[in-house]
């Protein structure tokens, strides 16, 4: 088990990801809040920050617990934070140094650099520099702009290194997370999808013995990989809820459900369309339609979950990202979106809570859901979100609105498959855009509607970028498109970045 001491660097998830792509298993803790009992980590990161060390109010933990005691790597800030608290010095540097750079001297006596060339290239990102190294320190390595790029106490098991090793452009990192890791801490790389699951199905079954849990399926991978683990432990006892708000996609609650079935899990379908649709008549504020579904939702779920008798716990498919308690640089974030929100205390939350899936991140849940059998392609389903369609038709929600909007998404995810680009894309839909708009049909004058294609490249859903999607497929899409479903007569494509733009138009 492996420390990574947050001081809130935006790539503090990173490093995280890099040291489990190792199969070791990691945690992320805030600088404020070191665990008491540090007897089950063998090794301790410290994260990039966007602080200086020399402010006041930059995170300055007590590490005499830590320091000497546990192999541990400072990383950026917390390379920086090591040489400013022991005897070296830190000061601005005259350039921003931002960017690519090469490794120069690599003397290496510790094993850090094992397998890592000389003129490396390496990723940087600070403002002040280590001018003066800390005490009993042994320089390893330096760039053109950076003096010292890493060091190594003498005596102790304590590295520090400028540079980013958790982003892709430094080519070695993970080479380099490796030697620390494997090499000089001897961590054993023993955390794979195949002992996950041997441990979390007998800890599941050790927790819930003969109780039975509820859970909310969405057809989407959390869930059902989730749902999959508990089938494993408790069999029957596991009750699964699938509920239509008839904004999903084209066929996707009998597709799905089928699929749930063919697994082998207790599940029931629960078609409420109509019910969600009267909640939405005549809501066209997007965060009223969220509350409005989030209710609906928590009406129809709370009475399913009553009809399972004497149930004593409601399983969820949270993951890693949502848990971590992270560090606050400006203050609490501001809510763009409420995104799963819910109002009240419904009974159905009153209940013990089960979340199988809550250390892992989301590339982990893909591979522990591979792991156990589950088709690739459920697995492989861009994220969809919880208001599904409601979203992507600005302004009002008619019946025959989301019967456009199914259409036209249906071409577009179709044909993203049939040209092998499904893959590539991390999110795609359509909207519904609240405008009409003039065109021509043979030689009748049309007015109807437009809708917009979008498709992203992302790895989180924080940052995103439009994808340069092949000129032929926009061009055989539209037409398509256009041609098939009545009501639209012309088709944009959304060409822009989050951010500024989101993922979704509302
Ligand atoms: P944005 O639009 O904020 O979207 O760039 C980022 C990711 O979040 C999804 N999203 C939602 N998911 N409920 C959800 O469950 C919501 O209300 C919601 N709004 C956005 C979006 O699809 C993208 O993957």
């Amino acid at each position: 088990n492996v420390l990574i001491l947050d001081f809130g660097s935006q790539f503090t998830q990173l490093i995280a990801r890099r040291v489990r792509e190792l199969n070791i298993y990691c945690e992320i803790h805030p600088y404020h809040h070191i665990p008491e009992d540090l007897s089950s980590f063998k090794a301790v990161i410290l994260s990039g920050s966007p602080f200086s060390v020399r402010a006041e109010d930059a995170p300055h933990p007590d590490l005499s617990k830590i320091k000497g005691k546990l192999p541990l790597l400072g990383v950026c800030y917390g390379a920086q934070y090591l040489a400013h608290f022991f005897g070296g010095e830190v000061a601005p540097s005259n350039t921003r140094e931002y960017g690519r750079a090469k490794l120069n001297t690599i003397l290496d006596t510790s094993n850090l650099f094992i397998g890592i060339p000389e003129g490396a290239q390496v990723w940087m990102s600070h403002s002040d520099s280590i001018k003066v190294l800390p005490k009993k320190a042994i320089k390893l390595a330096s760039t053109d702009d950076v003096a010292n790029a890493a060091y190594q106490i003498e005596g102790e098991e304590t590295y520090a290194i400028q540079f980013h090793p958790e982003v892709y452009h430094t080519t070695h990192g993970k080479q380099l997370l490796e030697n620390f890791l494997i090499e000089i801490a001897g961590v054993k790389p023993n955390w794979t999808p195949a002992a996950f699951v041997d441990t979390t199905v007998q800890e599941l079954k050790e927790k819930l013995g003969n109780d039975k849990v509820v859970l909310g399926l969405s057809g989407g991978v959390d869930s059902t990989v989730a749902a999959v683990l508990l089938h494993k432990a408790i069999g029957k006892n596991l009750y699964c809820i699938f509920v239509n708000n008839g904004l999903l996609r084209k066929n996707e609650f009998q597709n799905v459900l089928d699929q749930y079935e063919h697994m082998g899990l207790n599940v029931k379908g629960v078609d409420a369309s109509a019910r969600f649709l009267k909640a939405l008549a005549g809501v066209s504020e997007p965060e009223a339609k969220r509350k409005a579904i989030g209710n609906a939702f928590i009406e129809v779920f709370d009475h399913e979950a009553h009809l399972v008798e004497d149930v004593d716990w409601l399983a969820q498919g949270t993951i890693y990202p949502d848990v971590i308690e992270s560090v606050s640089v400006n203050g609490p974030s501001v809510t763009i979106k409420s995104h799963h929100n819910v109002g009240g205390l419904p009974d159905f939350m009153k209940l013990k809570v089960v979340e199988p899936l809550r250390m892992l991140f989301k590339d982990e849940v893909r591979r522990v859901g591979a792991q156990m059998g589950i088709d690739p392609e459920l697995l492989g389903r861009h994220p969809f979100p919880g208001p599904g369609l409601a979203i992507r038709i600005l302004g009002d929600i008619t019946e025959e609105k989301v019967r456009i909007l199914q259409e036209v998404d249906a071409i577009f995810i179709d044909g993203l498959k049939k040209w092998d680009l499904y893959d590539k894309v991390w999110q795609a839909g359509a909207i519904l855009l609240p405008v009409q708009s003039v065109g021509v049909m043979g030689d009748e004058r049309t007015y109807e509607k437009v809708v917009a294609l979008r498709a992203v490249e992302s790895t989180d859903g924080m940052t995103a970028d439009w994808v340069n999607l092949p000129y032929e497929f926009l061009q055989e899409t539209s037409n398509y498109i256009i041609n098939r479903v009545k009501g639209v007569n012309r088709v944009v494509y959304d060409i822009s970045s989050k951010p500024p733009a989101t993922i979704e138009w509302e």
